[in-house]
């Protein structure tokens, strides 16, 4: 989801008269509505990636709306990615951060694709073993690619 409350994440007018956590807030909030009204998806791409625009120390996710947006897509099948981008923003990290993936691992997720959301050649599979290694770090034995809209399970 790149917009929230009808702005673009990108143009940063989410982040204008209201506090971070409030944005942040509006954020995951619209993105479980959107979960929950429209299933014609695999992978739910980039989970925070309200946080690639702005972050500060001390603001955190939303776990409890997190909690819902995994219990509404796991049952149906989909997955999450872990989107290596975040280090093209300056963020040094993978997005989602790891407190999502293990709350997706604990809640039973098993669907997790890898992508680096190149958008340029030169950085088509940056840092993907990184994302392997985190995936292995938390306890997923498996990566996910999708052929034809079904999952094939690959060890990790
Ligand atoms: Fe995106």
């Amino acid at each position: 989801m790149h917009s929230t409350d009808g702005k673009d994440l990108h143009s940063g007018n989410l982040f204008k008269d209201c506090t971070l956590h409030e944005a942040y807030d509006k954020y995951y909030t619209e993105l479980l509505d959107c979960v929950k009204q429209f299933e014609a998806f695999s992978i739910l791409g980039h989970l925070d990636l309200v946080t690639r625009y702005k972050f500060e120390d001390g603001v955190h996710h939303f776990h409890d709306v997190i909690e819902e947006i995994f219990r509404t897509i796991i049952p149906r099948g989909q997955g999450i990615e872990i989107n290596t981008s975040g280090y093209k923003y300056n963020m040094n990290r993978l997005l989602p951060s790891r407190d999502i993936l293990e709350l997706y691992k604990q809640m039973g997720g098993e669907i997790i694709t890898v992508g680096s959301d190149a958008h340029r050649p030169e950085r088509v599979g940056d840092r993907i073993d990184e994302a392997y290694d985190l995936l292995k770090d938390i306890g997923f034995n498996y990566v996910t690619t999708f052929k034809e809209r079904k999952p094939e399970f690959h060890k990790l």
